[in-house]
């Protein structure tokens, strides 16, 4: 079987490096992918979001089955031109996508289903906001309702801060992705994401992860896309993820196929543990990254059996393993990330690094130049290991980072650190 994967960051890479160990592939390419992904897959340096190339890409190869990483080519329609040109992908199309890609969508079908989630309320005019706002009060969370790279949400603490959030989003920050926005109630406790392939009507839930998603130590600094993630999550216990598929995947899958939107692929919940039970705090059509990357390292079975699964509608019959050992990655960014930061910095000692046991280097964004493996984005390498713990899995991802050279690039330091004192029963 030929595939394809698209996308270009350190999900994409684990799961080529996943596809690539299936005795079902014959042949992986992976469009525009980056200078890891190149050990495990072809790399095609085509623009994802030029459909046409793509379909004529496919077309040319034969492609069997397409893999798509990325919200923004879900968002796309990607999956739904490629369906039109006759291939078989694996992603939601771009109607059942609108769960990642309007909020306020999301919201409405939470509210339509008794799914457990903040209550809000949805403003297309500034003026209207703010009187929502000054009646709440504080804290309380502005969101612009389209994708903003993750970065369209402000927990405010202070009327202040919600104040200027909503200026700030109708002043056109997000371009069209703030023409609207969502006002939520704020909810405390602690966040864990939730993964549930789907088939349209079935759903198979993943192993547990947490990712982190503040820049610095101590969950402190600006949010990111993820600086480090771990699975499995003890905090989600069977009890729990029996909850979390009861009270907002199933409903949620039974709702879009009502609306004739049948959700098919990854469903990524992003859960709040409040003290009420679990509540949804956003649904993304697409695997997390950085949680992918554990995921992958931790799954037993071949996973091309159960994307395809989702795409056919036959996830009913499938189940999966999970090797027990844990697994971590570290987030590795360029200094100044996630705001402006510098291209081109070189990074030594790869090769060693990747000795340590267990231990496995997915490529974000990277480019080989000069023969050099050099940054060439915000987020840049995933160290990731497994390990019978997660402390064990921890100690060898920093063990490998410890032989990594690069003096632009930074890292957080206590990925995982909750869950190894939760280990040690502290
Ligand atoms: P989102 O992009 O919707 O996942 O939001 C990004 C982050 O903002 C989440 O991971 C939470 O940490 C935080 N957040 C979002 N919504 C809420 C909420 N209603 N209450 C508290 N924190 C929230
Ligand atoms: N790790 C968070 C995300 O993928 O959105």
């Amino acid at each position: 079987m030929k595939i394809l994967v698209l996308g270009s960051g350190g999900r994409e890479h684990a799961l080529c490096w996943k596809i690539s160990a299936s005795p079902l592939v014959t042949k992986l390419w992976c469009m525009p992918g980056n200078a890891g992904i190149a050990s495990d897959a072809e790399c095609v340096p085509i623009d994802i979001s030029d459909h046409p190339a793509v379909i004529a890409f496919c077309k040319a190869n034969q492609v069997d089955f397409v893999v798509v990483g990325p919200d923004a080519a879900v968002a796309a329609g990607v999956v739904d031109d490629l369906d039109a040109a006759g291939f078989k992908a694996f992603g939601p199309t771009k109607s059942a996508g609108r769960l990642e890609s309007s909020k306020s969508f999301t919201k409405q079908l939470c509210r339509d289903h008794n799914i457990p989630t903040a209550a809000y309320a949805h403003f297309a005019d500034a003026e209207a906001a703010k009187a929502y706002i000054r009646e709440k009060g504080a804290p309380i969370v502005v969101k612009a309702d389209g994708l903003a790279a993750g970065k369209g949400v402000v927990v405010a603490m202070t009327l202040d801060e919600a104040l200027s959030a909503v200026d700030m989003m109708f002043g056109g920050a997000f371009g069209d992705s703030g023409a609207e926005v969502v006002i939520e109630e704020f909810m405390t406790g602690e966040e864990a994401s939730f993964f549930a392939l789907c088939d349209g009507e079935h759903a198979l839930p993943l192993a547990t992860a947490q990712d982190h998603k503040r820049a610095y130590d101590g969950d402190t600094g600006p949010n990111t896309g993820g600086m480090g993630a771990y699975s499995p999550a003890s905090i989600m216990t069977d009890a729990l993820c029996r909850r979390v598929m009861d009270e907002m995947i199933y409903p949620t899958l039974r709702a879009m196929k009502a609306m004739g939107a049948p959700y098919k692929g990854v469903l990524y919940a992003g859960i709040m543990l409040t003290e009420q039970g679990p509540k949804l705090v956003e649904y993304n059509a697409r695997f997390g990254d950085p949680e992918c990357q554990v995921l992958m390292l931790r799954m037993m079975s071949d996973v091309v059996p159960a994307l395809l699964a989702c795409a056919d509608g036959q996830l009913k019959n499938l189940s999966l393993r999970w090797y027990d050992d844990a697994a971590i990655t570290v987030i590795m960014a360029t200094n100044g990330y996630p705001g402006d930061y510098g291209k081109g910095s070189r990074i030594d000692g790869l090769e060693e690094a990747k000795k340590v046991e267990g231990v496995e280097i997915f490529h974000a964004g990277t480019k080989l130049q000069d023969g050099h493996i050099t940054a060439y984005g915000g987020r840049v390498l995933n160290v990731s290991a497994l390990g019978k713990t997660v402390s064990e899995a921890r100690d060898r991802a920093y063990a490998a980072i410890d032989k990594i050279n690069w003096p632009e690039g930074f890292y957080r330091r206590d990925i995982a650190g909750r869950e190894v004192r939760r280990e040690r029963g502290e």
